[in-house]
């Protein structure tokens, strides 16, 4: 078999950072880290014992407090590019929400505007998606972020898409009807993180909203009618395995519907949320899946083939990527 051209549709910037990144962006603005790998390790990734998506997002902490300046942010979108080049990584869509980067003064157009030029810095194939934030008091902030898009949206090349992350099972999709409504209005593609930390109704409420892909999805199958409708619609679910396994999406990894949904024909893609924090790389997915799931190397290849044509990007370029996958399995 040849190289895989793996395609990640779901991987946030902030959870990319990992040891070596960190340190480059700390020695960049005189940032002081823990000199100890191990401590600062531990606060780049996830405990074992995470118990929730809401522990999980503890972790975000750290990252997003080194990229806080246009250098910060310029910087990591390169490294973070750079490093999934290294392994194997053909085509990338990298999600970030621009408000989590104002701290220290930077206004949402100024951290679009870094991220942008890290962007050109690397020559992998690299899309922008915006995220919104699940949070209370930031309707602004989210509307803001869309007006944004708006004005940066390109086919291929930038800013293809927003997202709505965050805390899903304390601030529940049904309270972000106004910013989608613009955002269909402007037509704006979006996904938007559901049925992860909440049930199907969340998924139900993003699709309602048009949502063209759904951020992990895996407890759709709450609702047998709503699968049905995600498998007929060709609904894609960026499915992140180990990220889920350590949110307790499910309970039980047994009970993780990736077989079950691939059998009835949904279109899975395999993605990696957070690489740094959940210790991982897209291979090492695809390895998790081989392992605990038998997944095949048909399945393995049908995943990808439903990433390429997921793909918040040109038909030109779906179809370099199929060509691409079909020439290496
Ligand atoms: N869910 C919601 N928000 C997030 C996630 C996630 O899995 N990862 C990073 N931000
Ligand atoms: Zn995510």
């Amino acid at each position: 078999m040849k190289n895989i051209p793996y395609i990640d549709l779901h991987c946030h910037l902030d959870g990319s950072i990992t040891l070596d990144i960190a340190r480059k962006l700390a020695e960049l603005q005189n940032i002081e880290l823990p000199a100890d790998d191990a401590e600062l390790e531990s606060k780049l990734s996830v405990p074992e014992s995470c118990e929730s998506l809401n522990e999980f997002l503890e972790c975000f902490a750290l990252p997003c407090s080194l990229m806080q300046t246009k250098e910060g942010i310029t910087e990591s979108v390169r490294l973070v590019q750079e490093k999934n080049k290294e392994q194997g990584v053909a085509y990338l869509e990298l999600r970030f929400a621009p408000q989590k980067h104002c701290d220290k003064g930077l206004t949402q157009t100024q951290v679009i505007e870094a991220a942008l030029a890290g962007l050109k810095m690397c020559d992998l194939h690299t899309n922008l998606i915006l995220c919104l934030m699940r949070d209370k008091g930031n309707e602004k902030e989210n509307m803001e972020t869309i007006e944004l898009a708006m004005k940066y949206l390109v086919k291929d090349g930038g800013v293809v898409a927003v997202d709505l992350a965050g805390a899903e099972a304390l601030f529940h999709t049904d309270q972000f009807a106004e910013p989608f409504k613009k955002a269909k209005e402007y037509g704006i593609p979006f996904t938007i993180h559901a049925g992860e930390a909440d049930g199907a109704k969340s998924v139900r409420d993003a699709l309602d909203y048009g949502a063209v892909r759904i951020g992990h999805g895996v407890r759709t199958k709450e609702d047998p009618a709503l699968l049905e409708y995600v498998i007929k619609n060709k609904i894609p679910l960026e499915m992140c395995p180990n990220s889920n396994r350590q949110t307790k999406s499910v309970d039980d990894m047994t009970k993780y519907p990736i077989r079950e949904y691939l059998a009835k024909g949904v279109k899975v893609t395999v993605c990696t949320d957070d690489p740094a924090i959940c210790r991982t790389t897209i291979a090492k997915e695809f390895e998790y899946l081989e392992k605990k799931f038998g997944i095949t190397a048909a399945e393995k290849k049908n995943m990808l083939l439903n990433a390429a044509e997921a793909a918040f990007t040109d038909e030109a370029t779906k179809a370099s990527l199929k060509k691409a996958i079909e020439s290496a399995f």
